[in-house]
C-alpha cells in the first residue's frame, strides 16, 4: 500500500459495544473509563480503530440509539471530558476513533420533540419531525401503512390527535430532512467532534433518512423465489435516491478538517450496485457490506457476493469492507453452528435461529471465515467478542431481555441481546473481570456461568485460542504487502474450494467441501485456521500460503 492511500481503504476496525465492553465505575454497564483501560489490549490486538456505539445523552429506550443530545455524553457512559481524553489517548496508541452518528431519529426526549410536543399541531416546531393527521373519519387510523423495525405499526397518535413517525421505536421519532435546520444542525454536530479529534462516523440507518413526500402505503410485497435476492423496488422510506444528496455535503464538512476522515454507512441496500452509490467520489467513504455478513457458508456463495462487491464498489473508486458481526445480528460462532442457517433480508431484522448449534463446526468455520474476511481487498470489522469466539447466549432468561424488539414484537421475537452480553476478561466465574473486583452492579446481562475458558486471559498465550488467531492473523496483515487494498485473482480449484491470490505473494485457500484440499505450491504456511496434517487442508479449514 503506498503512503499516501488513506488509512480507511484497508483499516480493521474494532466495533466497541460500549455498554458491553468494560466497565469502569463498577455499576454493571460499560464505560469510557472501561474503554480507556482497555486500549493496551487493543493495541496488542493490532486494531486500526476502534468504532463505538452511541455514547451521547439517551433514556437508553434502544441502548443510545435514541439520542437526547448529541453533544453531551450520558452520565452512565462518562462525561465530555473523558470522551475527549478517550480520543486522545486512542491517538497515543495508534488507534482510531469512530463514534456512530444516528441521524434518521432523535430521542422523544430531545429538546426538539419536546417543543414539538409542547407547541401543538400546525407549529413549526412539529415540522422537524414527521406529524399528520390521521386517516379516516375521526383521524383514528395511522396515516399510513408502515411498519417499524421493531415491529407494530410505525406511528403512534398523540393526545392531540396528530401521529408522528417512528421506523423503530415509539421513543425515537424520525426527523424531516427536508427541514434546513435539521440539516444544519447534524453538520454542526459533525464539526462539533471532528474538532474533538474524531477520525470518522458510522452513520446509523444511513438509507432512511429521506422519505416519499406523500409517504404512500408501501409497495406489495415481493417476495423473492426461494434464496434469491429480491430485486430493487422503489421503497417509500429505504435507499430513496435523494438521500445522497445529505452525504455530498457531509462529504464537504469531513474534508474541511485535516486528516484522512472517513464515514462508514449502516446502509441497508438491495444490491451492490444501490449500496455503491452511497461511497461515489464525492459522497461517503465506505459502507458495510452486509452482502457477506448475511452470505450462507457456501463456497459458491461467498465467492459471488465477494466478486460483486469488489466490482460493485470497484466501479465507483471505493473500497470494500467485510463484516461477519455485528451488535444487531447473531454471532457468527452460532450462525455457521447450524447446517441450513435461514435467511433474513429485511434490514435490522435478527436472523431467526432454528435447530440446535453444534459450537465445535461453528467455531472452526469462524476460524475459516476469519482469515478469508482478513484475506480480502479493503477494509474489515471485528465486533468486539468474535476474537474470543463468542457464541450468542441463546438462552438468556425472558426477564433479562431489554431490547425494545421483545415488547413490541408481542414476545415473539427475541431481540439482539444475545449477541450483547457483557464480554469476558479474566477469572473463573461472572463478571469475569467486566467490571473491577469492588463492583456494585452485576452485570446488565448475565453472563454464561462457562465462558471462564473463553476470557482474554484464559486465551491470551494459547496457540490454539481464537484470540491468538486473530492477534496473529491481524500481526501478519499490517506486516504484508499484498494484504488490505488491492486487487484479487482467482486461482483454479476444486468444487467447494476458494483459493485467491494477493499480490505480491499471498494465496489464501478456503475448503468448504467435503473433501480434504492439498495446498497448492506455496513456499511456506503462513498461518492456518487449524492444524493442518500432511499439507492436507480438511473441511472448513483455511490457510494464508506465501507463495
Ligand atoms: C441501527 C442500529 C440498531 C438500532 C437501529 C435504530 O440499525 O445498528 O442497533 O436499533 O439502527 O437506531
Amino acid at each position: 500500500m503506498s503512503p499516501t492511500t488513506p488509512w480507511w481503504r484497508s483499516a480493521v476496525i474494532y466495533q466497541v459495544y460500549i455498554r458491553s465492553f468494560a466497565d469502569g465505575n463498577g455499576d454493571g454497564v460499560g464505560d469510557i473509563a472501561g474503554i480507556r483501560s482497555r486500549l493496551p489490549y487493543l493495541k496488542s490486538l493490532g486494531v486500526d480503530a476502534i468504532w463505538i456505539n452511541p455514547w451521547y445523552k439517551s433514556p437508553m429506550a434502544d441502548h443510545g440509539y435514541d439520542v437526547a443530545d448529541f453533544r453531551e455524553i450520558d452520565p452512565l457512559f462518562g462525561c465530555l471530558a473523558e470522551a475527549e481524553r478517550l480520543i486522545e489517548e486512542a491517538h497515543e496508541h495508534g488507534i482510531r476513533v469512530i463514534p456512530d452518528i444516528v441521524p434518521n431519529h432523535t430521542s422523544d426526549q430531545h429538546a426538539w420533540f419536546r417543543a414539538a410536543l409542547a407547541a401543538g399541531p400546525g407549529s413549526p416546531e412539529r415540522e422537524r419531525y414527521v406529524f399528520r393527521p390521521g386517516r379516516g373519519s375521526d383521524g383514528a387510523q395511522p396515516p399510513n401503512d408502515w411498519v417499524s423495525c421493531f415491529g407494530g405499526p410505525a406511528w403512534t397518535r398523540l393526545p392531540d390527535g396528530e401521529w408522528y413517525l417512528h421506523l423503530f421505536a415509539p421513543e425515537q421519532p424520525d426527523l424531516n430532512w427536508e427541514h434546513p435546520e435539521v440539516r444544519a444542525e447534524f453538520e454542526s454536530v459533525l464539526r462539533f467532534w471532528f474538532s474533538r479529534g474524531v477520525d470518522g462516523f458510522r452513520i446509523d440507518v444511513a438509507h432512511g433518512l429521506i422519505k416519499h413526500p406523500e409517504l404512500p402505503d408501501l409497495p406489495p410485497r415481493q417476495d423473492a423465489a426461494d434464496g434469491q435476492r429480491p430485486r430493487h423496488v422503489e421503497h417509500p422510506h429505504w435507499d430513496r435516491d435523494e438521500v445522497h444528496e445529505i452525504y455530498r455535503s457531509w462529504r464537504k464538512v469531513a474534508d474541511e478538517f485535516p486528516g484522512d476522515r472517513c464515514f462508514v454507512a449502516e446502509a441497508w441496500a438491495d444490491t451492490p450496485e444501490r449500496l455503491a452509490a452511497y461511497v461515489r467520489r464525492d459522497g461517503l467513504h465506505t459502507a458495510f457490506n452486509f452482502d457477506f455478513l448475511m452470505s450462507t457458508w457456501d463456497a459458491k456463495e461467498l465467492r459471488t457476493v465477494i466478486d460483486n462487491s469488489l466490482a460493485m464498489l470497484g466501479s465507483v473508486g471505493a473500497p470494500a469492507t467485510w463484516v461477519l458481526s455485528n451488535h444487531d445480528v447473531v454471532r457468527h460462532v452460532s450462525r455457521y453452528g447450524r447446517q441450513s442457517p435461514a435467511r433474513r433480508w429485511v434490514a435490522n431484522e435478527t436472523y431467526r435461529a432454528e435447530g440446535p448449534v453444534d459450537l465445535g463446526l461453528g467455531t472452526r468455520r469462524a476460524r475459516a471465515a476469519a482469515l478469508l474476511m482478513l484475506a480480502l481487498p479493503g477494509g474489515a470489522y471485528v465486533y468486539q467478542g468474535e476474537e474470543l469466539g463468542l457464541p450468542e447466549v441463546e438462552d438468556l432468561p425472558e426477564s433479562v431481555l431489554q431490547d425494545p424488539i421483545w415488547e413490541r414484537s408481542g414476545h415473539t421475537e427475541r431481540g439482539r441481546d444475545g449477541c450483547r452480553v457483557p464480554i469476558p476478561w479474566s477469572g473463573r466465574t461472572a463478571p469475569y473481570g467486566f467490571s473491577p473486583a469492588d463492583a456494585t452492579g452485576a452485570p446488565w446481562l448475565p453472563q454464561p456461568a462457562d465462558w471462564a475458558d473463553r476470557g482474554v486471559a484464559a486465551q491470551s498465550g494459547d496457540e490454539s485460542s481464537m484470540l491468538e488467531l486473530y492477534r496473529t492473523a491481524l500481526r501478519l496483515r499490517r506486516a504484508h504487502p499484498a494484504l488490505g487494498d488491492g486487487t484479487l485473482t482467482w486461482l483454479d480449484a476444486p468444487e467447494g474450494v476458494l483459493a485467491l491470490r494477493r499480490d505480491p505473494g499471498l494465496v489464501c485457500v478456503l475448503n468448504l467441501s467435503d473433501e480434504p484440499y492439498p495446498l497448492p505450491g506455496h513456499t511456506a504456511v503462513l498461518l492456518t485456521s487449524g492444524p493442518v496434517e500432511g499439507g492436507v487442508l480438511g473441511t472448513d479449514q483455511a490457510a494464508w500460503l506465501a507463495v
